[in-house]
């Protein structure tokens, strides 16, 4: 009997696991095709006049913003940057903090930046950096 029931949960075993795993992936996976398509929206509103971010499109008024998450700024080649721009942000990257504070007010980051936009709402501002990260 001992031996029947272990043999049961032995044959059993595995489906738990399986059915959390698959569980998990299936809510990852709906969360982040959420996240994306709100971010997306989101950042056709906010970014897109000036900034592409699709691989491989030119530049608009801004740089392509594709793989910004952990980018030098001001690197994308055949992109000319403001002077204003280069000088604050030599040899910063872009992190996910760092482009809170920019969105927020980019004149105070980098006072006479060719930017002019800016996100008083950080929700707003989190939506578009989540987005960026997941198209990174
Ligand atoms: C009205 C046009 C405009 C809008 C809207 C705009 N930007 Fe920009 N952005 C620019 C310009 C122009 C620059 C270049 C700044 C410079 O050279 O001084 C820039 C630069 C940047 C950079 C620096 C990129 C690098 O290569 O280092 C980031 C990051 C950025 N913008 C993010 C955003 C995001 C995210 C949004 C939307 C929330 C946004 N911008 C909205 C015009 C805009």
């Amino acid at each position: 009997m001992v031996l029947t029931i272990s043999q049961f949960n032995m044959k059993n075993a595995w489906k738990q696991p399986c059915l959390v795993a698959v569980t998990l992936l299936v809510g990852v996976t709906a969360n982040s095709a959420i996240a994306q398509s709100i971010g997306e929206k989101t950042f056709k509103q906010q970014c897109a006049a000036c900034h592409a971010v699709a691989a491989d499109a030119p530049p608009g008024a801004g740089p392509n913003l594709r793989g910004i998450i952990g980018r030098d700024a001001g690197t994308l080649k055949g992109f000319a940057y403001s002077s204003e721009f280069k000088k604050a942000l030599a040899g910063k990257q872009w992190t996910t903090e760092l482009m809170q504070s920019w969105l927020e007010d980019p004149q105070d980051v980098a006072p006479g930046t060719y930017m002019l936009y800016k996100q008083g709402n950080e929700e707003i501002r989190k939506i578009i950096i989540d987005y960026l990260q997941l198209v990174n």
